[in-house]
């Protein structure tokens, strides 16, 4: 039987020497393109809009967001190690549309007291397994949530499993998000921030 190849049909162009970089410095846990071109779809979707991505890694993600952006959208994505987000800085610094921050992301949550985003990359445990509450009240209403891994990872530490599984499990709770869990690529939960009560807007 035929079935649908989702490969993407295009990459950003500076993601082969993003993923090369990754290589040399021995950085295994970039996102899989099939969830870049994703992130891509949904980042052009939000025109002039303010997207944030937590965990920048070496900047695949980062890459595959400003390949989907127009050119009024901003991006600002968030490393705690210097040196991974020193490779995305290389790559992708010359692009006007982009702020690296070098931070941990649950602190910088805690602390942001900026406009709500409107699509949300969450690619480590702040704002997925941690500060998620915070991370949806920094939404505006209409803004779009990934978060990704949660299908088995070789990388993981031997716990994480049961993190994941709480994750999952306790997602029905946050009830200003109408969630779509994807047993595809490497396992999303997909997001959409729900409108506030009048009295809470
Ligand atoms: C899965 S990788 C990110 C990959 C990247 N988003 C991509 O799409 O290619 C997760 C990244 O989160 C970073 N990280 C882990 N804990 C963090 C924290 N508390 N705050 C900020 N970054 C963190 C790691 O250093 C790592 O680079």
């Amino acid at each position: 039987m035929h079935t649908l190849d989702d490969t993407p049909a295009h990459a950003p162009s500076s993601l082969a020497g993003i993923l090369a970089e990754a290589e040399l410095v021995g950085f295994a846990m970039s996102c899989e393109q099939r969830t870049g071109a994703l992130l891509s779809t949904l980042a052009a979707s939000k025109t002039g809009g303010l997207v944030v991505e937590l965990g920048t890694g070496v900047g695949a993600g980062t890459a595959w967001l400003l390949d989907g952006m127009d050119p009024t959208a901003r991006l600002v994505t968030v490393e705690a190690d210097a040196s991974l987000q020193a490779v995305a800085r290389r790559c992708l610094g010359d692009d006007p549309r982009v702020r690296f921050v070098h931070d941990d992301a649950e602190r910088w949550l805690r602390a942001y007291e900026g406009p709500r985003f409107d699509l949300a990359f969450v690619d480590c445990r702040p704002g997925k397994f941690t500060g998620l509450e915070r991370l949806v009240r920094l939404l505006r209403p209409g803004a779009l949530y990934v978060g990704d891994d949660l299908n088995p990872q070789p990388t993981w530490p031997d716990d994480h499993q049961d993190r994941v599984d709480r994750f999952v499990r306790e997602l029905p709770r946050h009830t200003k998000m109408r969630w779509t869990l994807m047993d595809w690529a490497s396992g999303l939960a997909v997001a959409a921030r729900l409108g506030d009560p009048p009295h809470l807007a």
